[in-house]
């Protein structure tokens, strides 16, 4: 009852932290054309970097080739995982959820092995522990003990599915129902409800805060609108023009 209360209000935290800092992200004047070129000349060129960004990580790619690597594998099967765990939500669960979740043991280990890498780049890269915060690790950490628990779940000490799902349907609808008390599955519940309070505050808060970013999100088209003096009939300068 406690975890539940627990989950309640950490899912309650995420949705009006993660809504707060959207609209402050949103809401922030952007005054100057600054996109990192070479840059798309088109909004419809906009959207097709950022899709690129988001599913392949580009810039990253261009920049480290090993922090692509794992960063990526790390996304991929993140989705993955939570993927499989939409079968805790929905009732009747849908046909492909049974498809994907014999892989879910599979893309768990990747995913905890690709942070364990992640985490290595920022212990042992002199260059990147040296801009390394302790907020940093602690996240990678986090999600860590996270999948380690699920994992332990996983192959080891099985849980009772068809109680977690009610729990988490109990959750959706605001329905308390039992948990079984295993202690993976509680401290596996324990460490979301924590990713969830501190996901809209931290830097994990970057897939949503990519979409705002000026460097990303602008056409390169100061060149057609730009700032260029008018003079008037009588010779005096107007104040400021922008020719289209
Ligand atoms: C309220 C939300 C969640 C519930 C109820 C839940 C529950 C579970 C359960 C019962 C298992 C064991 C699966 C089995 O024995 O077949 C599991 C596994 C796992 N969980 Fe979660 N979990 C939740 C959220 C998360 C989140 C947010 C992550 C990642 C950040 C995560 C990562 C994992 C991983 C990696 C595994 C092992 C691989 C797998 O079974 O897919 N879980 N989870
Ligand atoms: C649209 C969604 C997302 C995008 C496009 C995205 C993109 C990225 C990129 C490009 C990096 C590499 C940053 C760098 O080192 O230069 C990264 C790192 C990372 N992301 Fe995401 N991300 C998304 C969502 C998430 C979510 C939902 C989580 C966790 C719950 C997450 C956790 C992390 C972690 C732990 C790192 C590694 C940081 C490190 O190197 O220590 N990301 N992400």
């Amino acid at each position: 009852m406690v975890l539940y209360a627990f989950l309640c209000i950490a899912a309650a935290v995420f949705i009006g932290g993660l809504g707060v800092r959207i609209w402050a992200y949103a809401a922030t004047p952007v005054p100057l054309r600054i996109p990192v070129t070479p840059a798309p000349l088109t909004r419809s060129g906009v959207v097709m970097r950022l899709f690129w960004e988001v599913v392949l990580f580009r810039s990253l790619f261009n920049a480290s080739k090993w922090t692509w690597l794992f960063g990526w594998a790390f996304h991929a099967t993140l989705l993955f995982v939570l993927l499989t765990h939409l079968r805790y939500f929905v009732q009747p669960a849908w046909m492909w959820l049974g498809l994907v979740q014999d892989l879910g043991g599979y893309a768990g280990l990747a995913m905890v092995a690709a942070l364990v890498a992640l985490a290595g780049r920022r212990l042992f890269v002199p260059r990147i522990s040296a801009v390394t915060a302790p907020s940093d690790y602690l996240a990678l950490a986090l999600l860590i003990a996270i999948g380690l628990s699920g994992l332990a779940m996983k192959f080891v000490f099985h849980t009772d599915i068809v109680a977690v799902k009610a729990f988490a349907l109990g959750l959706v609808y605001l329905d308390p129902q039992p948990l079984p008390l295993d202690p993976f599955l509680i401290i596996h519940l324990s460490l979301v409800a924590v990713l969830l309070v501190v996901f809209p505050f931290s830097k994990l808060l970057h897939g949503a805060a990519l979409f705002f970013n000026p460097t990303r999100n602008q056409p390169d088209d100061l060149r057609e609108s730009r700032y260029a003096p008018r003079i008037t009939r009588n010779g005096v300068p107007a104040a400021r023009s922008d020719t289209a």
